[in-house]
């Protein structure tokens, strides 16, 4: 087989009990596991060719040349492809993602889920399924849980070899949508990455860390039974949580703004009044609005008319990062 080129798609995802802090930052090895559900309509695409006589990696994001960090950081994890398959290459990677990036809706996880399996099928490797998101997790965390589809948990692992994320009921077992609501589109002063490394400064993060298995183990049921009240009250908690860690951490982070705490207000109030709806925010301003499916047009009619709702994404459960291509 000689393959040099290959596309794949993969959607981001939105994390029920969340990813915040590594016991090994080198590895990306979670301080905790983490419950997400991919998100379908929002998708990153990605096409990596291996050419022979190019000199340094180069990256077009969005249509545009990509230097610095963001460069760096895609070769770092191209050359963790090229020791896996023996390969000298340098390669060009294109991306391209359908949704703002930098704002809270992962655009890491889907780049480095895009990215792992285009550039190991362009390398000419079949990764399977674990040791792809195993690979993912080592650009971005949260990547790992991108490669599974519909509602994943990452297993924290012992160490590199089991640490990666697998579906734990596909996308139909539960119709659900996130409607995102965008307070802003600017890039994120403090991204996930650098952001997290800070958890353990907080003297909050050790009673959070304790605290998770009973949280993995009330969302788990909650999603296997679809007991909707249920993954709320768990859902909404862990968010709270890893914003009490951020805002306290050194130095202390910061995501919401003020129409992010007016819009998790009215969601509490929304759902005290019967609209079965909760929230989860990222680290970013946006609100996250989970309902089930049928009820997405209407949630995300209200949302839209509630002050500093600049617009609404929607997006239901999505499948497995997949193949689009190769040559
Ligand atoms: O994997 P990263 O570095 O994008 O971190 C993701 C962190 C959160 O989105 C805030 C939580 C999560 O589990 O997705």
């Amino acid at each position: 087989m000689n393959v040099h080129s290959a596309t794949a798609l993969a959607h981001p995802n939105i994390a029920f009990i969340k990813y915040w802090g590594n016991r090994d930052d080198a590895l990306r090895l979670p301080a905790s596991g983490s419950i997400s559900m991919n998100l379908d309509g929002l998708q990153t695409r990605t096409t990596v060719t291996f050419v022979p006589d190019l000199t340094t990696d180069t990256l077009t994001l969005d249509g545009l040349p990509a230097a610095g960090p963001a460069l760096e950081r895609v070769s770092a994890f191209l050359d963790l492809v090229r020791r896996m398959a023996g390969l000298e290459r340098r390669a060009a990677v294109v991306s391209e993602n359908n949704f703002p990036m930098g704002t809270g809706i992962a655009s890491s996880a889907s780049a480095f889920a895009a990215l792992a399996l285009a550039a190991t099928r362009a390398a000419g490797l079949a990764l399977s399924e674990s040791e792809l998101s195993r690979l993912a997790r080592r650009g971005s965390g949260s990547a790992c849980r991108s490669v599974p589809g519909g509602f994943v948990e990452w297993l924290p692992g012992t160490g590199d070899a089991d640490s990666y994320a697998v579906s734990i009921a596909p996308p139909a077992h539960w119709d659900l949508a996130d409607c995102i609501a965008v307070i802003s589109r600017e890039h994120k002063a403090t991204g996930s990455a650098r952001g997290s490394a800070l958890a353990a400064t907080s003297p909050l993060q050790a009673a959070r860390l304790a605290d998770a298995p009973r949280r993995l183990d009330l969302c788990r049921a909650a999603l296997r039974g679809r007991d909707f009240e249920a993954l709320a009250a768990v859902a909404e908690l862990d968010s709270d949580m890893m914003h009490a860690v951020m805002m306290t951490s050194s130095p202390a982070l910061f995501y919401w703004q003020p129409a992010t705490l007016a819009v998790m207000q009215a969601v509490r109030e929304a759902r005290a009044g019967g609209l079965p709806v909760f929230y989860t925010v990222d680290a970013g301003p946006n609100v996250h609005v989970i309902c089930e499916a049928a009820r997405a047009e209407q949630t995300a009619e209200w949302l839209t008319r509630l002050p500093g709702v600049q617009a609404v994404m929607r997006a239901r459960v999505g499948g497995p990062a997949r193949l689009a291509g190769v040559s």
